[in-house]
């Protein structure tokens, strides 16, 4: 028996009990006479204490055993006389009688505790160790409740989770795909799922009727921090369902997670809003809905006064940052250099202060009147001590602008607490947009999400118009998951393949089995995924999914532990039948 006990189980009524413990060394003092130790496992410290006196020669290889050291100790549980009350453990200590190393460590590259020296970068190399620290360990144990709840939640909704393939066929949409070669069928490749898609709706086909898995997902696409290269998804599917059916059924999951894992209460009904409207007042198909700072369309008050910039504007858009009329010159230099970083690229930002008098004070004096800026302020709401922002553009472009522009402020301002939870369903998203590169539509969420069956005339007169039955829900200005009811009618399939750019061969070869499955009695039905990192991190506070994750990948998509990605040898190569240009 390696232990008794944990290293975080231990209290007073222990005292006087023999036990064995093992662990890893966090760190010893040397007091002259008393050497004490700090022993950790997953559960906790405990102090161990070493009386030179009593026993010179244990004293001396506790001595010896440096940090990260796994040892094994045995001794008896004692009132320590000093306290920690900052630890579980902290009224005892063991009086240590045997000591055995099981085994030595090299000095780590970095302190294992909860506030390290290490560098992200040396963290990540060493990703093994950074998991050894609590606050480290503590996301991965909210991770694990997230989905032990979350199967908990389903299984009483009868949902069975089923397994799909993991090597399956490269399709055109969404982003691009991660591809093996077959070496069996040389020449040829599998690709990696973007998500198991077309097969959780198979299995409505076969009469499942309600699917989740928990599964990795794989997707090709540039990095950010909410977005790594292979991504778990809470995938569902359900047939004989309408959409209200589906957002009912997983608003009761969310509030299920954040009442068992957090003990937060979700307001009785999740807030809905239409796509078109969370674009015209937050610039964002998922806004942040935990502070307001709503867009002032101030287009048609801005325009005709002679300045050029708003004139020959599609849009001029505003947000009213209250109670900062008081900024310097330099925080309002600041503010307008972050505008036209190019991760934004706005050309500039005009700002309007309301001073506390009633007057105003702006970057455009020149064109706009006191009166014309008291218009601007009344649009805005504004009050004396209030900021007005200003951008100016395309519509579209002006809205992404300015929906950064208007998360930064909140984060200035503290408006985002992470404590604090705002989920939000919007819903009637445009079923197309369209691609200015390829000049043709693309489906904005897949190609087998139905169109609302109101909008059908639309489909061959204004295709763009078209909205869908497809639904996200997004939180603290999060896409936590997305959905839609599918087409379940061959020839509506055939008819949406068809808007997509597909010719009947295209889409029979990378569709064709789902177009036979729908010929064979295909029930109506429709789902949902939840990222579940983007889901964890979102309930532990954070905007980062990567310390969710045991062994991400860094913003290069690489795993700088196991060094991956890497080159073939020849062999390996020859074998596949592959030949790199170059
Ligand atoms: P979608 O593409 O919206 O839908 O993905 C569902 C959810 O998965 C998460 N997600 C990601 N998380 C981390 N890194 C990524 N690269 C990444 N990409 C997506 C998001 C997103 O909301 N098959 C459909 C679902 C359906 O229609 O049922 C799908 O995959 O939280």
């Amino acid at each position: 028996m390696y232990r008794s006990h944990t290293c975080g189980e231990l209290r007073p009524e222990h005292i006087g009990n023999k036990v064995t413990l093992a662990g890893w060394v966090q760190k010893s003092r040397d007091l002259g006479g008393m050497t004490f130790m700090d022993l950790r496992d997953r559960y906790g410290i405990t102090q161990l204490a070493f009386n030179v006196d009593e026993n010179a020669e244990l004293t001396a290889q506790a001595r010896k055993c440096g940090r990260e050291f796994v040892i094994q100790i045995e001794g008896e549980v004692i009132e320590r006389s000093s306290k920690n009350k900052n630890i579980a453990t902290g009224e005892i200590e063991i009086k240590v009688t045997h000591l055995t190393v099981l085994n030595s460590s090299l000095t780590p590259p970095f302190t294992i505790e909860d506030d390290t020296d290490g560098g992200e970068e040396l963290r990540a190399k060493y990703r093994y160790l950074d998991l050894r620290r609590n606050p480290v360990q503590e996301k991965l144990r909210l991770r694990n409740r997230v989905a032990l709840e979350t199967r908990k939640y389903l299984d009483t909704q009868e949902f069975l989770d089923v397994e799909t393939p993991v090597l399956i066929k490269s399709t055109p949409e969404g982003a691009r795909d991660f591809v093996v070669p077959s070496r069996m069928n040389e020449g040829q490749f599998y690709a990696l799922p973007q998500s198991p898609q077309t097969f959780k709706q198979l299995l409505m086909v076969s009469g499942f009727d309600r699917y989740y898995q928990i599964v990795k997902c794989f997707r090709d696409e540039d990095l950010r921090a909410d977005r790594q290269p292979e991504f778990t998804q809470i995938d569902c599917e359900m047939a004989f369902v309408e959409q209200e059916d589906i957002l009912n059924m997983f608003e009761g999951l969310i509030k299920h997670l954040f009442k068992s894992v957090r003990n937060v209460d979700l307001d009785e009904k999740f807030p809905r809003m239409t796509y078109a409207e969370a674009m015209e007042r937050y610039g964002s198909d998922k806004p942040d809905i935990r502070f307001g700072m709503e867009f002032i369309d101030l287009t048609s008050l801005a325009q005709g006064k002679n300045f050029p910039i708003f004139d020959n504007a599609e849009a001029v858009l505003a947000i009213n940052a209250e109670q900062c009329a008081a900024y310097t010159r330099k925080q309002l230099d600041a503010l307008v250099d972050w505008v036209k970083r190019p991760q934004i690229g706005a050309l500039g930002m005009v700002y309007v202060k309301c001073n506390e008098d009633g007057t105003f004070k702006s970057t455009v004096d020149k064109f706009y009147s006191e009166a014309d800026l008291a218009e601007w302020a009344k649009a805005a709401n504004a009050k004396p001590g209030d900021l007005i922002l200003v951008l100016s553009g395309g519509l579209d472009k002006v809205r992404k602008q300015m929906n950064e522009l208007r998360l930064h402020m909140g984060n200035e301002l503290g408006l985002r607490n992470p404590n604090v939870f705002k989920p939000l369903w919007v819903v009637d998203f445009p079923l197309l947009e369209w691609d200015e590169e390829s000049g043709r539509y693309h489906a904005m969420h897949h190609p087998f999400t139905s169109p609302k069956p109101e909008d059908f005339d639309l489909i061959d007169t204004e295709p763009g118009k078209v909205r869908a039955n497809a639904y996200d829900l997004a939180m603290n200005g999060v896409e936590l998951g997305g959905g839609s009811i599918r087409i379940h009618d061959r020839a509506l399939q055939s008819r949406i393949f068809d808007l997509l750019g597909f010719t009947k061969e295209e889409a029979q070869a990378q569709f064709g089995f789902l177009m036979s499955a729908f010929e064979y009695g295909a029930p109506p039905h429709g789902g949902l995924a939840f990222g579940l990192d983007r889901l964890v991190a979102t309930m532990g506070g954070s905007e980062s999914i990567r310390d969710y994750i045991a062994f991400p990948k860094n913003n290069s998509g690489r795993d700088v532990m196991i060094d991956a990605p890497s080159p073939l040898n020849e062999e390996q190569m020859k074998e596949l039948g592959i030949k790199l240009y170059k």
